[in-house]
C-alpha cells in the first residue's frame, strides 16, 4: 500500500468545518491525513483549533506580500513541500487566482451554504432566508476559476421551516455541512489513493 493521501484545509474564521474534518480524520472516517491549516487571519479561531489538534499552520497576512501572486506562490510552495494531494476550502474568504487554481487543477474543493447555483457569494444562508425560499442547503464542489462555480460533487437539501429564524436555519445548515464535508473529502482522498 502507498502512503496515505494528504490534505490541507484553508480557513479564515471560526473553523467549525475544519473541526469536523479534524474529528473525522481522528475517528478514522477520512482515508487520508490532515497535514496543514492555511489561514490568512492570524489569531482566528481556526488557528486555535489547529494548535489544539497539533496540526501545523501556515498563517499569513496578505498585506505583508507585494500582491496576491506573491502570497499564493508562498502557499503553493508550502503545499508542494508538504506533498498535499487535496486542498479543502472551509470558510477561506479570499478568491483564489486562476494561476493558483491551475497549479492545483482538479484538486481544490469548496463547501458553500446554499444549493448552488442559487445564492453564491459571502452570505448564502442569509440571502436564501431573505428570499423566502422553502428549501436551501449545502453544496460541495470542485473549484474552478469562478466564484462558487465548478463541478458539483454533492448537495444536501435543508428545508426552511415556516417562520424559522435566521439563526436557527444557520445552525441546521452548519450541521448539514459538518456531516457532508468529511464524507466527500473521504471519497476524494480514496480516489487519490486508487489513482496512484
Ligand atoms: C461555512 O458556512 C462554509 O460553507 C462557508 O463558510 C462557512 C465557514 O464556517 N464557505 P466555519 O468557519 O467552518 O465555521
Amino acid at each position: 500500500m502507498g502512503a496515505a493521501p494528504r490534505f490541507a484545509v484553508f480557513a479564515s474564521g471560526s473553523g467549525s468545518n475544519f473541526q469536523a474534518l479534524i474529528d473525522a480524520a481522528r475517528a478514522g472516517r477520512i482515508r487520508g491525513e490532515l497535514k496543514l491549516l492555511v489561514s490568512d487571519r492570524p489569531g482566528c479561531r481556526a488557528i486555535g483549533r489547529a494548535e489544539e489538534a497539533g496540526i501545523p499552520v501556515f498563517a499569513f497576512r496578505a498585506g505583508d506580500y507585494p500582491g496576491k501572486a506573491a502570497y499564493e506562490q508562498a502557499i503553493g510552495d508550502r503545499l508542494e513541500a508538504d506533498r498535499i494531494d487535496l486542498v479543502v476550502l472551509a470558510g477561506y474568504m479570499r478568491i483564489l487566482s486562476p494561476g493558483f487554481v491551475g497549479r492545483f487543477a482538479g484538486r481544490i474543493v469548496n463547501i458553500h451554504p446554499s444549493l448552488l447555483p442559487a445564492f453564491p457569494g459571502a452570505h448564502g444562508i442569509r440571502d436564501a432566508w431573505e428570499a423566502g425560499v422553502e428549501e436551501t442547503g449545502v453544496t460541495v464542489h470542485l473549484v474552478d476559476e469562478g466564484v462558487d462555480t465548478g463541478p458539483l460533487l454533492e448537495q444536501v437539501r435543508v428545508p426552511v421551516m415556516p417562520g424559522e429564524r435566521l439563526e436557527d436555519l444557520e445552525v441546521r445548515i452548519h450541521a448539514a455541512e459538518h456531516e457532508v464535508y468529511p464524507r466527500v473529502v473521504d471519497r476524494l482522498l480514496a480516489e487519490v489513493a486508487r489513482g496512484r
